[in-house]
């Protein structure tokens, strides 16, 4: 057999079976500092030069470019741990094959017998290369070209349910409510009057103002690090959270909420928001497990109070549009 193809079988057959073979070995899930990468690296690179060396091989300048950069190659794509963002790998790999050609090109000799098959390709007698070569060129540059410009179609940007719907019951320190036509038992005036009056000047809503109160300090225990002193979702911890806590001045918000939604959404927080809710995990805790029931409902009053906002009905009308 032709030395220089019997060199080039053994490279890639050696390549093939350390890769598949031996690779595995050397990448362990625990990392030792005797099994790794690198060494395994340097025992193929060993290979390599043994059986250059000890059958006398001597491959054509043009292969041992092809395995210098063909190295290099390997290393920066395979071995190096962690992986090299693709702009570093070009950078690599530029320098890399500006250090072969300097190797290719330390002396004319040297570059002559490097570009000998090429010329001989092109021009001379390697006459089946070249058929194989110009035949395969523009079919390689079509179908680059096709892969190109053929349209990509990306899996949809998957958008975050803000306001999922709720669910029909949700079940709170061992009772069920149901959602619908659920009111804030603390919400005292029926006709809700005072929505446009100024109840804390108000002698007559006296019992209301109380939970409002009430409502207000456990706002300012337990929720205003995210949601703010404000109520305008800048807490001191806001910064950090994505998605980032309600805005409840927004009219976005609470505004356009039912306070049975408001209800369940404080009482299961983040985690007990439907799928249609992530990818990002909102950091809303689940206050069921720190306030009681009737303190739910009261810093809920209280949000209603101090933004102004008055929140969704049962009534027929607002019923009517959804959630
Ligand atoms: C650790 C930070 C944090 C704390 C503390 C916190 N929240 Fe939240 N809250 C969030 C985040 C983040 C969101 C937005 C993501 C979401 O909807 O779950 C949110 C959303 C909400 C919503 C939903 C608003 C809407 O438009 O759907 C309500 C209501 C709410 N919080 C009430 C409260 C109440 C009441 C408290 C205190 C008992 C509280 N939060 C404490 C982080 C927090």
């Amino acid at each position: 057999m032709n030395k220089g193809l019997l060199s080039f079988v053994l490279a890639v057959g050696g390549l093939a079976a350390f890769h598949i073979g031996l690779f595995p070995v050397f990448t362990p899930k625990e990392i030792g500092w005797v099994f790794n990468r690198y060494v395994y690296y340097l025992l193929f690179a060993f290979y390599l030069v043994f059986i250059h060396v000890g059958l006398r091989l001597k491959p054509p300048m043009a292969l041992r470019a092809l395995y210098v950069w063909g190295m290099g190659f390997y290393f920066y794509e395979s071995i190096l741990y962690p992986p090299v963002p693709w702009t570093l790998f070009i950078t690599y790999m530029t320098m890399w094959s500006i250090g072969t050609f300097l190797y290719i090109s330390q002396d004319p000799l040297t570059f002559r017998e490097f570009r000998a098959p090429i010329v001989k390709v092109i021009v001379g007698d390697y006459k089946l290369a070249r058929m194989v070569i110009f035949v395969a060129l523009p079919f390689l540059v079509g179908f680059g070209t096709y892969k190109a410009l053929y349209p990509h179609f990306e899996e949809p940007v998957e958008l975050r349910t803000v306001h999922p719907a709720p669910p029909a019951t949700t079940r709170v320190h061992g009772k069920n409510y149901t959602l619908e036509g659920l009111n804030n038992p603390f919400r005292t005036d029926e006709q809700d009057n005072y929505k446009d009056s100024f109840p804390f000047l108000d002698a007559d809503k006296q019992e209301y103002m109380k939970s409002v109160t009430e409502g207000g300090t456990i706002f300012f225990q337990n929720c205003h690090f995210c949601h703010g002193d404000q109520l305008n979702g800048l807490g001191m911890f806001s910064h950090v959270f994505n998605p980032t806590p309600a805005n409840f001045i927004d009219p976005g918000t609470i505004a356009m909420l039912r306070e049975s939604f408001l209800f369940w959404r404080v009482s299961k927080g983040g985690p007990g928001l439907p799928n249609e809710s992530t990818p990002w995990s909102s950091a809303m805790p689940p206050w069921e497990e720190h306030l009681k029931t009737e303190e739910i409902w009261k810093v809920i009053l209280f949000e209603y109070w101090y933004t102004g906002w008055h929140p969704r009905t049962f009534d027929t009308e607002s019923s009517a549009g959804k959630e």
